[in-house]
């Protein structure tokens, strides 16, 4: 029997393993699953409420590391994780996405000669200022196996000098939660509770610290929402990070009374959000791949995507941080004047078929 062990610290990591906890079912005679949960993110909104949309099992393990900087979050992840680690001694560790327990946990098993497993490995956006890059950089250059959602990542891993043997271009698991749980979504009662058209409203979610850290950027972009708000019911699902600084910054009570706060929304709500919105506004990088898939307009408030085939065949549109061109762009949307989309190859809804399949070839090699 083998034995592989599943990294889950941040939100958006429970969609991508979900699918993968699912596919390795198919080899439960001869490979052992476990799921651990780093604590990264902790209240029941960020955490909890994911596992019950998703059909996750409670975690085998959990780390309850917590909030911190990031030396203090990394270093907790990796204390914690070497004790589970040493006492299970698994085959295998497999981490997804680019938080910072994606890269706590694969350090800490490749120093223990672990084999690490990296989904959704090669995204690169160039930009050393972001943690998630710096993050993603590090887990590929120490990952054996890597799996790429599309093929930028296939270049930007060759032009590090990553073999080509170790990389796998496999599809995209995030998207493989969401065609499973879409038929579920559509049962979602979301939409009444606040109120909402479908198709004719706007969501918005803005967490990355480059936007959210600086009250000059806040303020802005504020007043981008507010323009929303005088055409749309605008819909704005709160990060704990972005109230938190609302509310240290004295902005809460600038915005427009259309733009709807509230708690961070869990998965199956938000998806039926997100596949009836008339336009998303956000920095987020999953929802520039989920709105692509379902072929909802999307205006990303960001300079760079790591995930530039949202942009290159989606309905993505990257617009900086100029908001004066975001606001035109919305507006255009708005007007009826939209982006035309394809879904990317290989978003199909089988990406952890493919990566079960190879991992459990390389486990009884
Ligand atoms: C993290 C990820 C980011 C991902 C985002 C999704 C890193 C470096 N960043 O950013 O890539 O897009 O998650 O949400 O890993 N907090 C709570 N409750 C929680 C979690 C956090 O209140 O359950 C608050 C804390 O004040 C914390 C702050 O949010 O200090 C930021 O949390 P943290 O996990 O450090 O980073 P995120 O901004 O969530």
């Amino acid at each position: 029997m083998k034995k592989v062990i599943s990294v889950v610290g941040a939100r958006p990591n429970f969609m991508k393993i979900a699918p993968i906890h699912r596919a390795f079912k198919k080899y439960s005679d001869s490979i052992q699953h476990l799921i651990c949960h780093t604590g990264q993110h902790y209240d029941e909104k960020m955490s909890k409420v994911f596992f019950e949309d998703l059909g996750l099992p409670k975690p085998d393990f959990y780390l309850g590391v917590g909030s911190g900087s990031h030396a203090e979050q990394t270093a907790n992840v990796m204390m914690k994780f070497e004790k589970v680690l040493l006492d299970e001694k698994p085959d295998m560790i497999l981490v997804v996405g680019d938080v910072n327990s994606t890269i706590a946990c694969s350090l800490t098993a490749a120093k223990l000669h672990i084999k690490v497993v990296h989904v959704e490995a090669g995204l690169r956006s160039g930009d050393r200022r972001m943690p998630e890059e710096v993050n993603r950089v590090l887990t590929d250059s120490i990952s054996d196996f890597l799996f790429v959602t599309e093929k930028s990542g296939i270049e930007n891993l060759k032009h590090e000098g990553v073999s080509d043997d170790k990389v796998f271009f496999t599809g995209n698991v995030m998207i493989d939660s969401l065609a499973y749980f879409l038929p579920k979504a559509s049962e979602s009662q979301i939409h009444d509770q606040f109120d909402l058209e479908k198709g004719k409203y706007v969501l918005v979610t803005l967490h990355r610290p480059s936007n959210v850290d600086s009250k000059e950027q806040l303020i802005k972009l504020i007043k981008l929402l507010n323009t929303m708000a005088e055409k749309r019911k605008v819909l704005f699902p709160i990060h704990p990070r972005t109230k938190n600084n609302l509310g240290n910054f004295g902005l809460l009570e600038t915005m427009n009374k259309n733009l709807i706060l509230t708690e961070p929304i869990g998965y199956l709500d938000f998806l039926a959000l997100t596949s009836n919105a008339e336009l998303i506004l956000t920095d987020s990088g999953g929802i520039q791949e989920e709105s692509t898939y379902l072929g909802i307009q999307c205006i990303t408030l960001r300079t760079s995507t790591e995930r530039p085939i949202t942009v290159e065949v989606g309905t993505n549109q990257l617009l900086g941080t100029d908001l004066e061109k975001a606001e035109k762009a919305a507006l255009d949307v708005l007007n009826g004047n939209l982006k035309k989309g394809t879904i990317p190859e290989l978003w199909d809804g089988k990406a952890a078929e493919r990566i079960t399949e190879i991992l459990n070839e390389k486990l009884h090699a």
